[in-house]
């Protein structure tokens, strides 16, 4: 078994064993909640803990696959998803808000809109008495460690009868400046060999110099392209990004053709047989629905992953028994 985990604020930490672990246990869980017996032990595991969840940036499926995954675990859910509800609004500080849940709760897993602050939360609960982990599940454009944590396990298991994510090609296409699940996913590139990345984006939008400098200390091989036609045919993945247009300063997300960042049937065409098509959702247009019945993409499974993967990370988290 690999060291402990308990605060989970970047994904640099997560070296290969622990990677290799956490996919084990999200199959474990996962077979274990397939009978009535399993899912009573699942839900017995971790019953005596309470969670505490603060989106304070909006959020579907990281919020319900979390809320979702602690139940599974039997751990008692609390939630804020507003500011403008807590006392936040009465100018309570956010180290004393943080400070607040934790008297209450044995984990914090929050999403912001601004960077730094689950690092922030991370450092004052190493100060406090009562110290509990904190969860990043999203840092502004940041980053977002458990969406590649979840990444990777679709990853392998995809490949599972191809030797898994080493030696592979794998495209990320999008607004690879803005999208914190690339940043994120790219960090834990270091942790497989030989895998070749293929960055597709509009020029305005390409990934930022700061990952591609770990990239190359790291000695990750990668180019970039704007142009998705000459990449198609030799990828394994190809992982979908949406324009993150929340973050235009004035409209500059518009100014994109989008046609040239988005598939559909025609460019299904290109993608090699065996490739697998990813999206960590919500999608724009740059994935057309007609692609959902197309057995490549695997995104509505890698949604589904995410939950299971949490419920790994939790067992990991509290070094619960299955
Ligand atoms: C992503 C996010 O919030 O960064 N969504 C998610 O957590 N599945 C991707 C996105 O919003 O584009």
């Amino acid at each position: 078994m690999s060291s402990e985990l308990f605060h989970v604020i970047e994904p640099r930490v997560f070296k290969r064993e622990l990677l290799d672990e956490l996919c084990d246990i999200t199959d474990t869980a996962r077979a274990l909640a397939k009978t009535k017996e399993g899912a009573a032990k699942l839900h017995a595991s971790l019953a005596d803990k309470r969670a505490m969840l603060y989106f304070t940036q909006a959020s579907t499926r990281t919020f319900l696959s979390f809320n979702n995954a602690c139940h599974i675990l039997g751990i008692g859910t609390s939630e804020i998803r507003d500011p403008a509800i807590s006392s936040e609004i009465k100018g309570e500080s956010f180290d004393d808000s943080i400070r607040t849940f934790s008297s209450y709760v044995d984990v914090i897993i929050m999403r912001t809109p601004e960077r730094g602050l689950a690092s922030r939360a991370a450092a004052l609960m190493d100060e406090i008495p009562r110290r509990v982990p904190i969860v990043n599940a999203g840092s502004g454009p940041d980053q977002h460690p458990t969406q590649a944590l979840l990444d990777i396990y679709t990853l392998e298991r995809s490949f599972a009868g191809r030797g898994g994510i080493d030696g592979k090609t794998i495209g990320m296409m999008g607004d690879l400046r803005r999208g914190r699940t690339v940043r994120s996913l790219c960090y834990l590139m270091k942790n497989y060999h030989d895998v070749k990345l293929v960055f597709i984006s509009p020029p305005n939008f390409a990934i930022r110099n700061d990952i591609k400098k770990h990239l190359a200390q790291d000695k990750i091989n990668f180019t970039e392209t704007g142009t998705m036609d000459d990449a198609l045919g030799s990828l394994d993945a190809l992982y979908v990004t949406r324009m993150q247009s929340e973050w235009d300063v004035e409209g500059e997300s518009l100014k994109v053709n989008l046609g040239e960042f988005s598939i559909g049937p025609n460019e299904m065409q290109m993608l090699p047989q065996e490739a697998v098509v990813m999206h960590p959702l919500p999608r724009g247009p740059e994935i057309d629905p007609a692609v959902d019945s197309d057995p490549r993409a695997v995104y509505w499974r890698q949604e589904g992953n995410g939950m299971w993967m949490r419920v790994a990370l939790l067992i990991k988290i509290f070094g619960a028994e299955l």
